[in-house]
């Protein structure tokens, strides 16, 4: 049973209370930078501060709380997730795992254990990448993965990161002082949510998560002719969006059936111009493919510029494939799981192991640190929506096992 008990009910008070920022009848709303993501990091440090940590905002905008260890010269163990969310998104995912550690911490503060290792809780900025479509930017700044892309990155309006990043306490131009050496910290341990169906299928406590799933992100862009759409005869049209309507359903049957990777989404689509009269001239989709096995992305990349290019021959259009971003996928290290499943078993949790198929600042902080993840059930599988539900009783199990996990790491480390 765990040492120390940690406060449930005031965890999930946090939660509530950090979830009405942002908060609309169409999900959660703060999208990295946006005055709603501010208030939520407005919060979040409020919350650090009571807790009796020392806060920082780093160069890249991410918060850092810190509480001094019984052996100051040993790295620090991180925690943490981020409190950003995808527009219309919902009240758990990474939220969940910046409250449960400021929990964690005012849990040991209160018990008057002090850690070996300095402990710091963090929240990421820009976990999700809405706002430029450059996701990880406070973990990938910290783990020195930032690339000259991400900087030099504009939205629709032509706003930067720079400006941004200032909104926030950051600074683009020295935002490689936010970058953490390999063996600065000792560890970083992440609760999450599991944003899919398995442990609340099988009814189990505790997901242990052995690796983080690849991701390949494109844009396909058509270039077909814009026409009057009640003079142009049907067969001489080369409409824009007809081809790439093919396109999503070829790219859904790249998985459902064919099964060449393990999941792909078409999630965006444009016309130009998008008028009821006008033969859309131009249009574009944006795509991913995800799954842990980079051989299988390799392939449906493979497979995605042979349709796209039968496509242009069928339809007379022009197709152009931009990739993205390719992000390896990150497995676990064995020792690391298997250090969960301790945690979880002296917490008399139910465990299991499963596979992320999101992304997580985990994986561009393994690159820098020996990393651990935990996952707590999500209702019915659903996340990325205002339906997204983790029960008080699991985000409660979910803080009990990551100040186990902590604790371990602590002596181990
Ligand atoms: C991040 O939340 C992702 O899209 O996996
Ligand atoms: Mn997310
Ligand atoms: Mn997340």
């Amino acid at each position: 049973m765990p040492q120390y008990p940690i406060n449930t009910p005031r965890l999930n008070q946090t939660l509530d209370e950090l979830g009405h920022l942002g908060e609309s009848p169409d999900g959660m709303d703060r999208v990295a930078y946006s005055p709603e993501d501010i208030a939520g990091r407005d919060y979040t440090i409020k919350l650090m501060q009571q807790a009796g940590l020392e806060t920082r905002i780093d160069t890249a905008g991410n918060i850092i709380g810190r509480r001094a260890g019984s052996d100051d010269t040993l790295p620090a163990i991180a925690i943490g997730s981020h409190t950003d969310t995808v527009p219309k998104g919902g009240k758990y995912d990474g939220a969940l795992g910046v409250m449960a550690s400021i929990e964690v911490v005012r849990t040991l503060i209160e018990q008057g254990h002090q850690t070996r290792h300095p402990i710091e809780v963090i929240s990421f900025t820009n976990e999700e990448g809405t706002r430029f479509h450059r996701w990880l930017v406070g973990s990938r700044s910290m783990a020195g993965l930032l690339e000259q892309e991400d900087l030099d990155a504009v939205d629709d309006d032509g706003y930067g990161l720079g400006p941004c990043l200032a909104d926030i306490g950051g600074d683009i131009s020295r935002i490689t002082e936010a970058v953490r050496a390999p063996g600065e910290l000792a560890a970083y341990l992440e609760l999450h949510i599991e944003q899919g169906p398995y442990l609340y299928r099988s009814g189990t406590q505790i997901g242990v998560v052995t690796g983080i799933t690849g991701r390949a992100v494109f844009e396909v862009e058509i270039e077909g002719k814009a026409n009057h759409a009640g003079t142009t005869p049907m067969a001489v049209r080369r409409d824009a969006l007809v081809s790439a309507a093919k396109l999503v359903l070829a790219i859904q049957k790249m998985t459902a059936e064919q099964e060449i990777c393990r999941v792909s989404t078409v999630g965006s689509i444009k016309a130009v111009p998008n008028a009821v009269n006008v033969i859309p001239g131009r249009a574009s989709i944006g795509l991913e493919f995800r799954d842990t096995d980079m051989g299988a992305l390799a392939a449906a990349e493979q497979e995605l510029r042979r349709i796209t290019d039968q496509t242009a021959v069928n339809d007379g259009v022009d197709i152009e494939v931009n990739r993205h971003r390719f992000t390896s996928s990150v497995p676990v290290a064995p020792d690391m799981q298997a250090l969960v499943a301790e945690a979880a078993e002296n917490c008399g949790m139910t465990w299991e192991s499963v596979a992320s198929g999101a992304g997580h600042d985990a994986q561009a902080i393994a690159s820098i640190a020996p990393m651990a993840m935990l996952f707590v059930p999500s209702v019915d599988g659903i996340s990325h929506s205002p339906e997204e539900y983790s029960t008080p009783e699991d985000c409660g199990n979910g803080a009990q096992v990551l100040l186990e996990l902590l604790l371990l790491a602590d002596g181990r480390f």
